[in-house]
């Protein structure tokens, strides 16, 4: 019978080392076994380190998203600040029919072939973005393009009025800081999530008096038309879109052109061959992992995985960052192949969750990346790799802030185009 080693996973992460380089934390957790016991603000449970697993029960019916449907009470209690409930009551906790009606109403806005038309809008704010970042021999790479591209972009998908955007941006920026996630960082974020509620409520309220071709005038569109969303519902699923879209987009762009400036062969070979930025994308997904696990899963019933029985009730969480630098999945995992192909990485999750953002997640990183490039024909670290801020949160991972040294095209004749 398998192993079932306790391991803290919060612990495992709380140096700066760890998370700047999560591989050696992963590889040692998928020796330990393919079930591991969970000790720490996960809630205990089980953790799957491993791709076959993860990629097994992720997509198996018998494991719920929602605690509710194990027998499970609910985190809706009477006394759960109304925020919380917000975030509780979406989708990403739900399960099948719910979930599918949830997801039925916002679906539509996110297929390939709706995205693809925010093409051009997305090309735009990225040109104003460099344009702005441009004049300065060391950039942000964070504050300049990766944070406030996909902000913007959202911003512009809900109906946020151009004048009100500033603001959506500080409101939002503001809880960015409760990256830590834990119980004092929620209280403390309290009133700025507050603040950020009654901005996405007057939001609405203003789209049901003056429709626009954008999401919210489409949700309250739909809960007009009959019993669909009602008030909380549709608040909750704007904060899921930005919440589930924002900073793991953020750090797939961050984290994708931090690995590229640092393998100087890979840079190239992308500078050489643009048409490689659809694998590029996909293997900064798998590499660079923006997302460590996905929201946990529950046991319907009594389970086996991998011989360790999974009492009902018990709940499992999925280490996808860890799957996908599994060397059982991955030939040379550990390194980073833009022309790797197939791919089979988890980081969006498969199944029923599977994330409804993907298309959106991938255009954005597409035409910002290449962009990039384009604009600067040297890029370099502006710090040591070593000083580069990453971020504390126990399920994202990214940078703060990402300075480069850039040389703008044509003025980099005569040195390294890395
Ligand atoms: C690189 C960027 C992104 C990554 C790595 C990512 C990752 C994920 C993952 C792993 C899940 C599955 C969660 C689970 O199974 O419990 C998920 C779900 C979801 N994502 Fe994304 N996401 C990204 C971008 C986006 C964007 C841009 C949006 C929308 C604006 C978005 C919206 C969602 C939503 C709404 C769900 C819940 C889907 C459901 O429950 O049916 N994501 N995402």
């Amino acid at each position: 019978m398998a192993t079932t080693v306790r391991v803290d996973l919060r612990r495992e992460f709380a140096d700066a080392g760890s998370r700047a380089d999560p591989g050696p934390v992963y590889a040692r957790l998928r020796d330990l076994g393919p079930v591991l016991r969970s000790k720490d603000i996960l809630g205990g449970g089980f953790l799957l380190p491993r791709y076959e697993e993860v990629s097994r029960v992720i997509k198996d019916p018998r494991f719920a998203s929602d605690r509710r449907n194990v027998g499970l009470r609910s985190l809706d209690q009477w006394w759960t600040p109304g925020l919380l409930r917000l975030l509780i009551s979406s989708m990403v906790l739900k399960d099948p029919p719910e979930h599918r009606r949830l997801r039925n109403l916002v679906q539509k806005a996110f297929t390939p072939a709706r995205v693809e038309k925010l093409a051009g809008r997305v090309e735009e704010i990225t040109d104003e973005l460099l344009d702005a970042a441009a004049a300065n021999p060391v950039i942000d790479l964070m504050g300049d393009l990766a944070l406030p591209l996909p902000l913007t972009v959202i911003a512009e998908m809900l109906g946020v009025p151009p004048a009100d955007r500033v603001r959506f941006r500080t409101l939002f920026a503001a809880i960015q800081d409760n990256s830590e996630m834990t119980p004092a960082s929620i209280v403390r974020n309290y009133p700025r999530m507050r603040r950020l509620t009654g901005f996405l409520q007057e939001l609405v309220r203003l789209r049901r008096e003056q429709p626009g071709d954008d999401l919210v005038s489409a949700l309250v569109h739909a809960e007009e038309a009959g019993d669909r969303l009602d008030e909380d519902e549709l608040i909750s699923m704007v904060f899921l879109l930005l919440f589930a879209g924002h900073e793991t987009t953020v750090n797939l762009i961050g984290n994708g052109v931090l690995e590229l400036v640092r393998r100087p062969d890979q840079l190239q070979m992308l500078r050489d061959d643009p048409d490689l930025i659809g694998t590029a994308i996909e293997e900064m997904l798998r590499f660079t992992n923006p997302v460590g696990f996905v929201a946990p899963r529950f046991a319907t019933e009594d389970v086996e995985i991998a011989g360790v029985p999974i009492p009902r009730g018990s709940m499992v969480t999925l280490l996808i960052a860890s799957a996908n630098l599994d060397e059982a999945a991955f030939p040379d995992a550990d390194t980073l192949d833009i022309t790797r192909s197939p791919n089979r990485h988890v980081s969006f999750g498969l199944g029923t969750h599977f994330c409804l953002g993907a298309p959106l997640a991938r255009l954005e990183a597409r035409i910002a990346i290449p962009a990039l490039l384009r604009r600067f024909g040297h890029l370099e670290l502006a710090v040591p790799a070593d000083q580069l801020p990453w971020r504390r949160h126990i399920a994202l991972r990214g940078v703060e802030h990402l300075p480069l040294v850039v040389t703008p095209a044509g003025a980099s004749a005569g040195r390294s185009t890395t």
